[in-house]
């Protein structure tokens, strides 16, 4: 273990802050936005002029809508982190790896701060990047790559600091959330509304991302990292929400829930974290179920500081310049945090595999035609019965496609035991297509 200081970039107190921003998208040209705006504001609350003076992007000529005359302009954004006249690169181009990574790297080891929105490079190169910063005492900062304009990572890293949680979580990506409101609340098409997403600058450049959790996993282990410990990327268990139609939600609102992707992490005994992502059925009346279009939610709960639930737009140009300036302002007051918040490295860990962990569930199972849907729902509840699977509740309904479908919800199991159970109704004669499990999550 070794303890760090950070250096921090207040070499004057009172000389210029000046900022290298590397991605002029949605993200860069807010901040830009933002710091022409807000000029005076942020001289007031730091006491010193926070200037953009270099700037890097693919496209030179592409009108953004903003003044980029009087700018350095690098074609090479490795070049902000050799930039003399650079006090902080902010890295917004995004992607774990190429430029982004590169850039990152050579900052940090040229003892630069930086400020980065890129949740993919922090989660999957926590270690190494941890390990830069503390060797070169160069801040690494990133409250927009949490959940945009939401104060996340402060929330965890100061705002709870003094409390040893024992549970987070939320909703984490505002695209995948904007989705499933849409869908509920028009019977739009998932397509159509995603399109949607991207042309508002909610969705990330690939929006499987977003649709198949990667998103919301990157920023759930960020702030497993902080709050209790750095886990392997890789074996954060997560899946995404393709296979959920506007019935599902129909459905399980009949029986009290609303369907959101959560990200959940829990402290357990003995060091080990439990922590995935998944699409679930959470209490219709419960906070984060009230969380709807691109908002996000964090909730927090621990001994001493108990449960605290943030919410606010989670993407798009506003919120995540905001979240981008946070770390900005910090820096140009001085402060210097070690990057999880704490002063020794640890190590990753694995997470506690999620197929002993229980929990009731849903189940929909598509009927081929003709199948008398009273009987079956009666042998399917024995069949899962000999599965030692108890079935609390159980309907049928016809779908929008026309179909039968039984609809149950489990007792609590484990999810191995659902995971053997899907394949021996898939194989029976009577079942249509692959039969949907999702993990109900109980919160107040
Ligand atoms: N695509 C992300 C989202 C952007 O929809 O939440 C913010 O990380």
């Amino acid at each position: 273990m070794t303890s760090v200081h950070h250096n921090t970039v207040s070499s004057s107190a009172t000389s210029p802050l000046r900022l290298g921003i590397a991605g002029l998208g949605t993200v860069g040209t807010g901040v830009i936005r933002l710091i022409r705006q807000h000029d005076g504001l942020l001289r007031n609350r730091t006491g010193r002029q926070i200037e953009v003076v270099a700037v890097s992007a693919r496209n030179r000529t592409r009108d953004r809508g903003i003044d980029l005359s009087g700018l350095r302009w690098h074609d090479d954004p490795t070049a902000l982190a050799n930039d003399p006249d650079v006090d902080v690169v902010v890295e917004l181009m995004g992607g774990a790896e190429g430029a982004a990574r590169t850039l990152v790297t050579e900052a940090l080891k040229a003892g630069k701060a930086v400020v980065t929105a890129n949740k993919a490079l922090v989660a999957r190169h926590a270690q190494e990047l941890a390990h830069l910063s503390h060797e070169h005492k160069a801040p690494l900062l990133f409250e927009a790559a949490v959940a945009g304009g939401i104060p996340a990572i402060k929330m965890v890293r100061e705002g709870v600091a003094a409390d040893a949680l024992t549970r987070l979580g939320g909703i984490l990506n505002g695209t995948s959330n904007f989705i499933l409101t849409e869908m509920a609340e028009t019977g739009r098409a998932f397509e159509d509304v995603l399109k949607e997403a991207q042309d508002k600058g909610y969705a990330e450049a690939d929006p499987s991302a977003d649709i198949d959790g990667w998103d919301a996993a990157h920023k759930l282990s960020i702030l497993t990292a902080i709050a209790f410990r750095p886990i392997v990327f890789d074996s954060l268990a997560v899946s995404g929400m393709r296979r959920i139609t506007t019935d599902d939600i129909h459905q399980a609102r009949k029986l009290g829930y609303a369907i959101k992707m959560l990200g959940v992490a829990r402290r357990l005994p003995e060091d080990r974290v439990e922590a995935w992502v998944q699409p679930c059925l959470i209490p219709a009346r419960s906070g984060l179920a009230q969380v709807n279009g691109v908002y996000n939610a964090l909730t927090t709960e621990g001994p001493f500081s108990g449960p605290i639930t943030i919410s606010g737009q989670g993407a798009g140009e506003g919120p995540t310049a905001d979240a981008v300036m946070a770390d900005v302002i910090d820096l140009a007051r001085g402060h210097g945090l070690p990057l999880w918040g704490r002063v020794d490295e640890q190590a990753p860990i694995p997470c506690e595999p999620v197929g002993n962990l229980a929990s009731r569930f849903y189940l929909r199972i598509t009927l081929t035609n003709n199948v008398n849907a009273e009987t079956t729902l009666g042998e399917l509840r024995t069949i899962l019965g000999n599965e030692d699977i108890a079935v609390e509740q159980g309907h049928h309904h016809t779908s929008q496609g026309g179909a039968t479908q039984i609809i149950l919800l489990t007792k609590p199991v484990t999810l191995n035991d659902i995971d053997r159970i899907l394949p021996i109704l898939e194989e029976m004669p009577i079942v249509q297509g692959t039969p949907l499990a999702l993990k109900v999550e109980d919160l107040p």
